[in-house]
């Protein structure tokens, strides 16, 4: 999707993909990545995702790049977090002791900022392109993630044809098939969630599932 789109929906807090709670998936699997409670975890196209708090709260230091301005206001509003901000060429950086958000384009962050990445949590992110733009933004991720680093990788997959995304369907099919040049991929669970989302519920969607992935950078 454009950035427009984006910047319109966080204007017009249409933010349905936001979730209240810490994700169940993340909850539960994270553990199986075996990072060090200080390892850096990246997570791209971050929102204000209480996803991040969560893996803050297990040691780990949170490094996230997010297009919006408010939605990364947001984030440090919600959780009252005192923050400082500088410009880092294109993208505004808001730190804490634990946790950097870098403001803008996941495409211009710059190499340097994810050197020291070891771990990264991608949930709504790869659904959040187009197929058009999917593969761009996978080989993105692979550029700035460094080697070896380990993730994990939320996805939802569902009959395209029933809903025009974001979200969008990402299959298992397509992740093993444009994945696997740069990543080890691990399949770890898929589950139907059909009943949790209304919207989909609503519009006659016959199946929504939802599957958790372990990446390795390759
Ligand atoms: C579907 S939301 C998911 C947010 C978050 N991962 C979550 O679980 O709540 C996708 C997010 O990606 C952001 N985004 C879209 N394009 C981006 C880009 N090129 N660079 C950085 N962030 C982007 C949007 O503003 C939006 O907040």
């Amino acid at each position: 999707m454009e950035a427009d789109f984006w910047h319109e929906k966080w204007q017009q807090q249409q933010i349905g993909f936001h979730q209240q709670e810490v994700n169940a998936l993340l909850q539960q699997h994270w553990h199986r990545l075996g990072l060090e409670p200080e390892s850096q975890v990246f997570v791209p196209l971050c929102g204000k995702s209480l996803d991040m708090c969560f893996l803050a709260e297990l040691g780990h230091r949170i490094l996230g790049c997010e297009l919006s301005l408010t939605a990364v206001e947001q984030f440090f509003a919600d959780n009252r977090l005192e923050v400082s901000q500088s410009q880092e060429g294109e993208h505004r950086r808001f730190d804490t002791e634990q946790l950097s958000i870098y403001q803008g384009d996941i495409f211009s962050l710059p190499l340097e900022v994810t050197e020291e990445v070891t771990g990264f949590y991608d949930r709504a992110a790869l659904i959040a392109w187009p197929e058009s733009m999917r593969l761009a933004y996978v080989k993105q991720l692979a550029k700035l993630l460094p080697s070896g680093s380990k993730g994990l990788l939320v996805t939802l997959d569902y009959p395209q044809a029933s809903l025009s995304g974001p979200p969008f369907a990402v299959s298992p099919d397509w992740v093993a098939t444009h994945m696997a040049a740069d990543f080890e991929i691990r399949p770890l669970v898929s589950q139907d969630v059909l009943a949790d989302n209304p919207r989909f519920v609503k519009k006659q969607v016959p199946w929504l599932t939802e599957a958790a992935y372990l990446l390795e950078r390759k």
